[in-house]
């Protein structure tokens, strides 16, 4: 029988949980609730028998009740041999801890710990198993652990087994709420074979279903925490700022998250090139100074400004590092549709490469426009003279004249340039113009991507 159609939507998986902590005790009774037959493990012989007794090991809302249902209905029993378990499910959840060490870097010995034993387990057994990590890990940890259960196995990966990244995204507290309505379920797997068999069990769960790249699904549990963690502190700066104020920032930030076009919004979140124009950088001076005149302390306000910095120089750097002279420009703007210079983050890229004697060639529709008689006339004439003059009137101009073309803002034509390139000639792309890219003669590269 093939394991991709024996995995087909709506069956119940048989499923092996490593780690009863907060993880593991909330998806154990959570899928067992789903009609699923699940053996929990865990080194802690105490919580393994309060499992076995239907006594939550962990003090969370609703985990109790539903831990009596399903041990007594037979789907759920707990264990500490993890071998057993593994002969008994085709399914196995890594739920253990991954601390800090001491230094700050993640320690991943438990989770290498169970792959070694799950490896040691199939030594002994027959058929296809799949090992999801719901730890959470940094990218290359499916990697490590798939080799380590080869090892241990002497089995084949993507034949025998499947190693997948499947991250949680519960929070204590309301944990089997969040767990039976997450956002989506992500899972990054080695092989089709285990992506099926996490659909399967995922079946009773209604949320979109994102199968990707193993190193997208580790990462991405970070890019969320990293992301909670920037709106707690950017909030409580707000908060500190508003306090030094005499200003009630509940008051400010109940109005702030009814914008949900631009605060509360995928908007700003694609990588992409620094921010610009007449207002976010002359705004986030403003309160950082404002801060610091309060004495208020506001590292994450603080730092923006770095942060950006760096976004530029990250360009200054790989044209430099490109070792070519003939540089082109694809926008001059901080973003489409406007002729707008102020704090254009580009301009600071051209001024510094003018400075290091590079050869440039600009194109920008807009700021041509506004150069022979827009509102920015004047600004552009006596502010950058030196700027101005690199101005060509045509995209093919700059095509002709440059070895490196960077890509600066989504300005009309510009991804069709993709096409049209000599051979090693060499593309920079700060604002991810087109999806689909056919760069065949040149070479292209984005800023984070
Ligand atoms: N707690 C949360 O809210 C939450 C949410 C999302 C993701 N996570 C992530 O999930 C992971 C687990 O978190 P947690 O809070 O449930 O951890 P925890 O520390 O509460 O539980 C881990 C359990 O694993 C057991 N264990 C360790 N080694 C073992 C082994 N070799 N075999 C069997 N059991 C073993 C421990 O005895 C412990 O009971 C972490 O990576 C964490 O970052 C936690």
């Amino acid at each position: 029988m093939h394991l991709h159609t024996y995995y087909e939507r709506g069956r119940h998986v048989n499923i092996s949980i490593f780690g009863l902590g907060y993880v593991g005790a909330v998806s154990a009774v959570c899928l067992a609730k789903q009609g699923h037959r699940i053996i929990g493990v865990d080194t802690n012989p105490v919580k393994v028998d309060l499992m076995n007794k239907g006594i939550a090991p962990i003090v969370e809302p609703g985990v109790g009740e539903l831990l009596q249902q399903a041990v007594t209905s037979g789907r759920l029993s707990a264990t500490t041999n993890l071998t057993d378990a593994v002969q008994h499910t085709d399914l196995s959840l890594v739920c253990v801890g991954t601390p800090s060490s001491a230094n700050g870097s993640l320690n991943l010995d438990q989770v290498l710990r169970v792959a070694e034993q799950a490896g040691q387990a199939l030594r002994l057994k027959n058929t296809y198993h799949g090992l999801v990590i719901r730890s959470t890990v940094l990218p290359g940890t499916v990697e490590k652990a798939a080799s380590v259960i080869a090892r241990e196995s002497g089995k084949q990966l993507g034949r025998d087994f499947g190693v997948a990244d499947n991250p949680e995204f519960l929070r204590e507290g309301t944990s089997v709420f969040d767990f039976e309505n997450p956002p989506y379920t992500v899972v990054g797997g080695t092989d089709e074979t285990i992506v099926n068999m996490l659909a399967q069990m995922y079946a009773g769960i209604s949320a979109p279903f994102h199968a990707v790249k193993v190193r997208e699904a580790e990462l991405l549990k970070y890019a969320c925490n990293s992301f909670h963690a920037v709106k707690v502190t950017f909030a409580n700066e707000i908060g500190a700022v508003c306090k030094k104020l005499g200003i009630d920032s509940h008051a400010v930030m109940k109005i702030f998250i009814e914008d949900t076009k631009l605060n509360i919004s995928p908007y700003y979140l694609k990588p992409g090139f620094a921010f610009g124009g007449s207002c976010l950088p002359k705004d986030v001076r403003a309160i950082t100074y404002e801060a610091r005149r309060l004495d208020v302390a506001a590292p994450l306000l603080q730092s923006l400004m770095p942060s950006n910095d760096a976004q530029i120089q990250r360009t200054i750097d790989w044209v430099v590092q490109t070792k070519r002279r003939k540089i082109g420009i694809l926008g001059l703007s901080f973003k489409q549709d406007t002729d707008d210079l102020r704090e254009s983050p580009i301009v600071t890229v051209v001024e510094a490469l003018i400075g290091k004697g590079y050869d440039l060639s600009i194109y920008d529709a807009n700021v041509n426009i506004a150069r022979l008689m827009g509102a920015n006339k004047t600004y552009i004439e006596q502010e950058i003279p030196h700027i101005s003059s690199l101005m060509k009137s045509s995209m093919e101009e700059v095509l002709e004249h440059a070895e490196v073309i960077v890509i600066a803002n989504k300005g009309e034509g510009f991804r069709h340039i993709l096409g049209k390139l000599k051979p090693g000639q060499m593309v920079y792309d700060l604002v991810r113009i087109a999806e689909e890219r056919n760069t065949e003669h040149g070479h292209y590269e984005g800023i984070c991507w």
